[in-house]
């Protein structure tokens, strides 16, 4: 898979931070290097407190690099939804708490003078369907009732069969990473410090310390956050029950010119979300969606052509420069967890479940953390409380974690077979039964084959071939592995068994 399009058009000018190779303490410990890591640290540092951020791979590397950038608060057809399951004044709560966090972005990044090509932009959700238009219209009319006032439209300058769309002005977009970055030298000039290629394995409480262990070296803390998009820890505050992760694909195109201003998403599946972008002197157009639950790939031969087709309506001269994918982790009742990681871990804080809105959220996340742990009052904090719990039932990861416990590496030496490749072509991979075994097999683009036992090491769910990323995905909390077994995507942190052919 190709790099992002903001990895891609910042690797000239990404900071690179070395891993941790010493023993080391601070006040705060904060577990992942995305913008909800980082935006905490930023306000964390501005406070005084010391701040140490150790990230698995590189700042920025995940959610935060592979998004639509976008900053709106106008997530999907939301509020009637709110509204009906939480009531009037939570739906204005959550509305508020977004609003707020686009212009705190906007104040944070003018006092730090961040070149991040912020722009405000007005946000509309729309259909194409006739029959949608009376949710759209009772959608705008929910809004205006908790004070934003947006508007109902049953036309736009596009060249789509638009129906009907809400418009919510003054939201805003801007280059997630080149944003991270200028806050990451915020951290730095404050006397914080930042890791990169450190994988963390293990939180401990000592006495009134936290104990954060990587591969050879600990930071001890009195507080830690948790930021690492899901929470790698198996048991505490029991999220892999409460949360799923979806997959979502981008492309981003050069066009010759930006014909419409705004930022647009439609209203139902399959989701499709657009916006323009500058690269230097290049016009971008961004085209984001197509979702679906991670480990779910079999039903989509090719996720990006439904992006590729949108983009060609709309400039029929787009030349496609970067395909990626992304994957966001989603709550039961679709609000972020922010608060304590669980009760037996007082100091231990979490932010995850964004929903795919994660730009806005982590700044809420990042000053809702920072009063937690400054004990300041926070008015949003029963919107987000982390400690709801419904869970999802009747999952098979529950009694494979008593499995789970007791597994370890094992190296097979032994030969596969030609009877049971011969249904594998070039380029895929599928998981074969021999031997009374499952075996995870991959044969790369030369037939060369890889073997791995397809079986996810957070807590033992069956993993599905992804035949476009050529990785193995799990269906239950979206870990995911290259095709020869190496750990990518937490939660899970362990590589999986191979087979030595
Ligand atoms: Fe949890 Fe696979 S079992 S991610």
């Amino acid at each position: 898979m190709e790099n992002s399009f903001w990895i891609d058009s910042t690797k000239n000018i990404a900071p690179k931070f070395k891993s941790l190779n010493k023993n080391l303490n601070c006040d705060v410990c904060i577990i992942g290097g995305g913008i909800t890591g980082i935006s905490t640290a930023y306000k964390l540092s501005q406070k005084g407190l010391k701040v140490i951020v150790l990230e698995r791979d590189f700042i920025g590397s995940k959610a935060t690099g592979h998004t639509t950038g976008k900053l709106s608060s106008q997530h999907d057809v939301f509020y009637k939804y709110l509204v009906d399951s939480k009531g009037s004044s939570f739906a204005k709560d959550y509305l508020q708490a977004n609003e707020n966090a686009i212009l705190d972005i906007k104040n944070i990044i003018d006092s730090e003078n961040i070149d991040c090509d912020f722009e405000f932009q007005d946000s509309y959700v729309f259909s194409e369907e006739e029959k949608e238009i009376p949710i759209l219209k009772e959608e705008a009319s929910i809004i205006n009732s908790l004070g934003l006032s947006a508007n109902y439209l049953e036309s736009l300058e596009l060249p789509l069969d638009i129906k009907a769309c809400v418009k919510f002005p003054n939201q805003a977009q801007f280059h997630p990473l080149k944003y991270i970055y200028g806050l990451a030298n915020c951290i730095i000039k404050r006397n914080g410090e930042i890791y990169e290629k450190t994988t963390v394995y293990d939180i401990e409480k000592k006495d009134n310390v936290y104990v954060t262990r990587t591969d050879n070296y600990t930071v001890s803390s009195e507080y830690v956050i948790v930021a690492s998009r899901y929470p790698f820890m198996k048991l505490s505050g029991l999220y892999f029950l409460k949360m799923y992760q979806s997959m979502s694909y981008a492309i981003a195109c050069k066009v010759d010119s930006h014909n419409f201003s705004g930022m647009y998403i439609n209203t139902k599946e399959p989701i499709i979300s657009f916006r323009y972008a500058k690269d230097e002197n290049k016009n971008i157009l961004i085209v984001t969606g197509n979702g679906h639950k991670v480990g779910e790939n079999k039903i989509q031969e090719n996720p990006f052509e439904l992006l590729e087709n949108i983009a060609l309506k709309l400039h029929p001269e787009a030349q496609i420069l970067n395909r990626w994918c992304t994957e966001d982790c989603i709550s039961l009742d679709k609000i972020p967890y922010i608060g304590n990681l669980s009760e037996s871990m007082p100091k231990a804080f979490v932010a995850t479940g964004f929903k795919k809105w994660g730009l806005t959220t982590s700044n809420i996340a990042s000053n809702l953390l920072t009063d937690l742990i400054l004990r300041k009052e926070n008015h949003y904090k029963e919107i987000f409380l982390s400690k709801r719990f419904e869970p999802i039932k009747n999952r098979e990861e529950l009694t494979n974690m008593i499995k789970e416990s007791v597994s370890s590496l094992v190296i097979d030496k032994f030969k596969i077979p030609e009877e049971n490749l011969k249904d594998i072509s070039n380029g895929k991979g599928k998981i074969i039964d021999y031997n009374s075994d499952k075996i995870g097999v991959y044969k790369n683009e030369n037939g060369k084959v890889y073997a791995v036992k397809p079986i996810c090491t957070h807590l033992g769910c069956l993993l599905e071939f992804n035949n476009i990323e050529k990785t193995w995905d799990c269906p239950c909390h979206g870990s995911r592995f290259s095709y020869d077994g190496t750990s990518i995507y937490s939660p899970a942190m362990k590589n999986l068994d191979k087979y030595e052919l």
